[in-house]
């Protein structure tokens, strides 16, 4: 368990880390997130995921809470009081505490900001047996590409997903193609050996795993194609797995019940996953 969580500029002990019931992330989902992955105490793309908050930030017209380089001392700060070497550490921005009204508030509030960290095993380059998912149809709204706390279609896929013992939800668009994962992007390895993902558009987030996983899936000469993929052509697969700063490149073995490929880790994902584990561990250190 986390000791300390960030909220509003203190340091408080995560028990009775609060917010105002006021605050619009509260009461109507009006804040966006991200989640930066730890790995030996190095975080993986931190530059990234930055970029991308002030991406989601800029899109919904909220202000920056801090400037870049105090968010980066709250990161390493919480990071050290919670003793974080192998896990995550989650930031959310909403666009504050203001009297309940769809609109934004007349008299510009102060963005809230509240930073935690969660310890998890360190991942490792063996990529286990792989993982189940299920398909779910993509009921999100049209601007996924903006990390929103808005999670709820999510969140019923994804438990749509393990109450049907899979792990992860893949989320079905109205012409049959998976978009992304509830949490994840989704990939593909076909029969003829070309790795698929979707392209990003308003679609899908733009996964940070998955734009490193790009350059080093170059690096290795696989080729890459960003195309839609249906849910069948999933199936009828060589390979799929999914990708994110909590699961890096994980295997996925079944979808919906079938097996995918011969059922085993294949060597495309196997490989991917070893040489993300090997980009994170070269990070800089700052735990
Ligand atoms: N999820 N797609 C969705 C819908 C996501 O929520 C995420 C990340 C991803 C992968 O993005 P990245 O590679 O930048 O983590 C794709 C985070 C981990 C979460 O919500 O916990």
């Amino acid at each position: 368990m986390a000791r300390y969580a960030y909220v509003n500029g203190r340091y408080v002990d995560h028990r009775e880390a609060m917010v105002h019931v006021e605050d619009r992330g509260y009461q109507l989902a009006d804040g966006v997130y991200e989640v930066v992955g730890v790995r030996d105490g190095r975080l993986i793309d931190e530059a990234l995921h930055l970029d991308r908050l002030d991406r989601s930030l800029s899109e919904l017209r909220i202000a920056q809470p801090v400037p870049r380089a105090t968010l980066k001392f709250i990161i390493r700060e919480l990071m050290r009081r919670n003793r974080l070497r192998d896990g995550l550490v989650y930031m959310q921005v909403t666009r504050g505490v203001a009297r309940r009204d769809h609109a934004f508030p007349g008299t510009p509030v102060k963005p809230a900001l509240v930073l935690t960290t969660k310890n998890s095993k360190r991942a490792e380059a063996d990529a286990g047996p792989g993982i189940a998912v299920k398909s779910q149809p993509d009921i999100r709204w049209q601007r996924c590409d903006i990390k929103t706390v808005g999670l709820l279609a999510n969140v019923l896929a994804k438990q749509a997903a393990r109450e049907n013992g899979a792990y992860e939800a893949w989320l079905i668009d109205r012409q049959g193609n998976v978009t992304e994962g509830a949490s994840t992007n989704a990939w593909i390895v076909t029969k003829g050996g070309e790795l698929v993902t979707r392209a990003t558009d308003n679609g899908i987030l733009a996964g940070i795993t998955r734009h490193t996983l790009k350059s080093l899936a170059g690096d290795l000469q696989l080729k890459l194609v960003e195309r839609p993929f249906s849910l069948a052509e999933a199936k009828a697969a060589q390979e799929a797995f999914i990708t994110s700063a909590t699961s890096f490149v994980t295997p996925v073995v079944r979808i919906d019940g079938d097996v995918v490929g011969d059922g085993k880790v294949g060597p495309v994902a196997r490989r991917l996953r070893e040489e993300y584990v090997r980009f994170a561990a070269a990070g800089e250190a700052v735990t």
